[in-house]
């Protein structure tokens, strides 16, 4: 039989649900933000900066060539290598190294040199350390891009704080490093991000993707736009372009304070970035674990779980990961046996009755989560207006979350115009093959051809 919940942990996880109303609520705001962020007076004071890739064309899948990419970004740093061989076939190499912690909140050239000694690194593992080959950067933070190689950073967002590289050129900085090592030969054709790389990726093998997602450490979204409603943009030699909302920042004017509860402003307080990305705050893996425990501290403080006692691991901050909360809903119900395995790592006793209080407060968590991210999404659809789109996602939180799928396409559909159809697709490899492909687009459009 099913455990029950206990009423006062209901009550007081009311306050984590977003209802209809706030749905609509947050849809209509997204929307006047992202139109603020299109647009060239409200630009410089919009949350939503609506950022412009200079990626215009989504690949036909006949894209070929061998090509390097980096993805720096989200828990992992990783080099690839990708041989694009036309008619929708590639194959794809891939080596994850870590970024130091120190090398996070660090100096410019410490992390560029380590990027630079890891992409030589592998292209010797590879064979390819003698030869002259084209790159696609996945760097995955707010860029004012000035062109598809070159990109000044905005701000840090997520756990990074590298002193000496918010409003310098990330291209630079990384060919710099390159010339520094003077071994290696790399044409860096393009930067761009996760999301970009997402819905490239994606749009090689579906046609209809016409948005990117990522549910990771961090959360945002890019979509493809009507070039006469991005008057940022001054060409007009295209009729379309691929907007980075950058939608992890809405809020940061105060406007989500109406769904906000007292453990996002403990989150916000303790973070690197305090009163910035506040959306993202309340969606994303690098936070959402974090927000689980904060609420199972003040309950137990509260005497209505774990009778009362906490532990010294329950109180340190980020002792209760992410992906805890994933295992803890993926125990069937009436089961409890990874949620008993977490509250013991944890250092904590429990009865059966906590159990289905705590897998309560981590459904309220992730459903919310998954419920803002539907918001915005609808917003993009609808706004959009076509017939039907393909959602192209990645990140741990939509990859590991065994609802978070689900919970997506329900909401959404309560949401969009009954006319329009749209699906949410798994990308294979985001930020990878994307960076490759947006390499490849870009050689061909200058008329290079790599490898
Ligand atoms: C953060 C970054 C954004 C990235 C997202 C997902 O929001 O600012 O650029 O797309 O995380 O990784």
């Amino acid at each position: 039989m099913k455990t029950q919940v206990s009423e006062e942990i209901k009550q007081r996880c009311e306050e984590l649900k977003i209802s209809d109303d706030a749905m609509v609520e947050l849809m209509d705001l997204f929307l006047r933000e992202l139109n603020k962020g299109l647009s060239k007076k409200d630009n410089p004071t919009a949350d939503v900066k609506c950022f412009i890739t200079y990626i215009k064309d989504l690949p036909n899948g006949e894209e070929r060539g061998k090509f390097l990419a980096l993805d720096l970004g989200g828990t992992n740093f990783r080099v690839l290598i990708v041989h694009l061989k036309g008619d929708k076939d590639f194959e794809m190499e891939s080596k994850i190294y870590a970024v130091p912690q120190d090398l996070m909140v660090g100096g410019a050239e410490q992390l560029f040199d380590h990027i630079a000694d890891c992409l030589a690194n592998f292209m010797k593992d590879q064979n390819v350390y003698d030869e002259r080959l084209s790159l696609g950067f996945t760097f995955s933070f707010p860029l004012q891009q000035l062109g598809l190689t070159k990109g000044l950073l905005v701000k840090w967002t997520k756990g990074f704080n590298v002193a000496g590289v918010t409003g310098e050129d990330v291209v630079k900085l990384l060919k710099d490093a390159i010339k520094r090592r003077g071994d290696i030969q790399i044409d860096i054709c393009a930067i761009l991000n996760d999301t970009t790389g997402t819905l490239m990726s994606c749009a090689w093998k579906n046609h209809n993707c016409r948005i990117g997602l990522i549910v990771g450490t961090g959360s945002n979204a890019c979509y493809v736009e009507k070039i006469e409603n991005i008057e940022m943009y001054e060409g007009l030699e295209t009729n379309q372009m691929i907007i980075n909302t950058e939608w992890g920042a809405l809020g940061d004017n105060g406007s989500l304070e109406f769904i906000r509860t007292s453990y996002d402003r403990a989150i916000d307080e303790q973070s690197i970035n305090r009163g910035k990305q506040i959306y993202e705050k309340m969606i994303s893996g690098m936070y959402m674990g974090e927000l689980v425990r904060l609420i199972l501290l003040r309950f137990t403080k509260d005497g209505l779980l774990f009778n009362g006692m906490d532990s010294e691991l329950l109180r340190k901050s980020q002792e209760f990961q992410t992906n805890y909360v994933s295992q803890i809903e993926s125990d069937e119900i009436g089961n409890y046996k990874n949620c008993m395995e977490v509250i013991h790592k944890l250092g904590l006793s429990a009865n059966f009755k906590d159990c289905a209080n705590v897998r309560y407060i981590c459904e309220c968590v992730s459903t919310r989560s998954a419920h803002l991210v539907s918001a915005g999404i609808a917003c993009l659809i609808n706004k959009m207006n076509e017939q039907s789109v393909t959602i192209g996602v990645d990140g741990s939180v939509y990859r590991y979350h065994p609802k978070y799928h689900d919970l997506m396409v329900k909401r959404i559909r309560q949401f969009v115009r009954p006319e329009i159809s749209f699906d949410l697709m798994l990308s294979e490899d985001g930020s990878g093959r994307g960076a490759a492909l947006v390499a490849a687009v870009a050689c061909r459009e200058e008329g290079r051809i790599s490898g």
